[in-house]
């Protein structure tokens, strides 16, 4: 039978152009981008915001997959849709409330700038995602890849994607010494992905080349036999699959260890929601804050709570220790239950602040090392 995907017909700017530095044959941009789209078809993951095109669930599903793998997306995807099936309905929710959709998933700031691309979008556009390069560039927290991903996957625009799993291909295809993490070659990898974009399909190409790098062009073992793309594949050909990309050099991970009291008073318990800005802002947590050298795990806490509220704490039982790892540093978190002793209650680094029940905590969107604390409270109280 005719195969639909090698009909496809080349891209005329690519028979005149010539490529400088990243080079691949005409002959073989056809063969390549038939096979990578063949193998889409049969093999593409299933993915609940690929069983339709509206232009919102995949800009949701692409600020979700910013930092975050697939598997971990789709529950958060499934009940953010529930309840924010449209931009208006986003629009129009609290910050507290899309924090508390978000918990768990990391990198706040992807919610926050969610949601304002929302409002950005019913205020500006009509209520409609905009299907331009430069006006979707205009929302905040839509940066070239996330502009990329939407344009080609809702509205079939020719524009590439590049993120960690399509430069691994590219790297290995090609073998080409880049991995993205300087300026010049970021450009020459984008430059790269533009010039194999098919006319049509772009955003199943797109798709496609994510798919097999998370799939099948694995960092450490990759399943060469079963890629589409095997007899292109220059790292394959010459055995170098583990040489490309190369390597970054690791950043350093620091290591912090933090004390955090759970205050208690007639039943309820303190907290406090974080600066707007920074860290882990607009989240609620329970009071604490990092150790200084020389100082012990209650030393700690007592001087944290003195400069956060201005008092003096009796400091009770250990509740817990908890271990957490961020991108950049992990965390040792020393959690006690406290009780007020002296001072005046003036809680003054925080954005706003609240004595709740411990059955109330749920309500509030919190950082995952507190949710663990909160867990713990609750499981124990019953
Ligand atoms: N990673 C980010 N967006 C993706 C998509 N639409 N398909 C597969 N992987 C992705």
């Amino acid at each position: 039978a005719s195969n639909p995907r090698c009909s496809r017909k080349q891209a005329s700017h690519l028979k005149q152009k010539s490529f400088p530095r990243i080079m691949i044959a005409l002959n073989k941009i056809k063969n390549f981008q038939s096979r990578l789209l063949n193998w889409y078809d049969n093999q593409k993951r299933e993915m609940p915001w690929r069983n339709n095109r509206d232009p919102y669930r995949i800009l949701v599903s692409e600020f979700m997959l910013q930092q975050t793998q697939v598997k971990t997306v789709i529950p958060y995807f499934k009940k953010w849709m529930e309840s924010f099936p449209t931009t208006k309905k986003l629009a129009s929710a609290s910050e507290s409330n899309v924090l508390k959709h978000w918990e768990g998933l990391g990198y706040y700031s992807r919610a926050r700038n969610l949601l304002k691309s929302a409002i950005q979008i019913q205020r500006d556009f009509a209520g409609k995602v905009p299907n331009s390069l430069h006006e979707i560039l205009k929302l905040p927290g839509v940066g070239r890849y996330t502009a990329g991903a939407v344009l080609s996957i809702a509205f079939d625009k020719r524009v590439p994607v590049l993120d960690g799993n399509v430069k691994r291909v590219l790297s290995r295809l090609m073998l080409l010494n880049e991995n993205g993490n300087t300026q010049k070659s970021e450009t020459r990898l984008w430059g790269t992905m533009e010039r194999l974009l098919p006319e049509k399909d772009c955003g199943d190409f797109n798709q496609a080349f994510m798919d097999l790098g998370a799939t099948v062009c694995l960092p450490k073992n990759p399943f060469c036999k079963e890629c589409p793309l095997k007899q292109l594949c220059k790292a394959r050909q010459s055995g170098k699959q583990k040489l490309f990309p190369p390597k970054k050099t690791a950043a350093k991970i620091s290591k912090i260890q933090v004390s955090t009291g759970v205050i208690f008073k007639k039943g309820y318990v303190y907290i406090q929601k974080r600066k707007a800005e920074g860290l882990l802002g607009g989240l609620w947590e329970f009071p604490g804050g990092k150790m200084q050298t020389g100082e012990t795990e209650k030393e700690c806490l007592r001087r944290e709570i003195r400069e956060e509220l201005g008092i003096n704490i009796r400091i009770g039982e250990k509740i817990m220790t908890h271990h957490h790892s961020y991108t950049r540093f992990r965390v040792t978190l020393h959690v006690f239950q406290c009780q007020i002793h002296s001072g005046k209650f003036f809680p003054a680094e925080c954005d706003e602040w609240k004595w709740v029940k411990p059955e109330e905590l749920n309500q509030f969107p919190f950082p995952a090392a507190n949710v663990k604390i909160i867990k713990f409270l609750t499981k124990n109280a019953n």
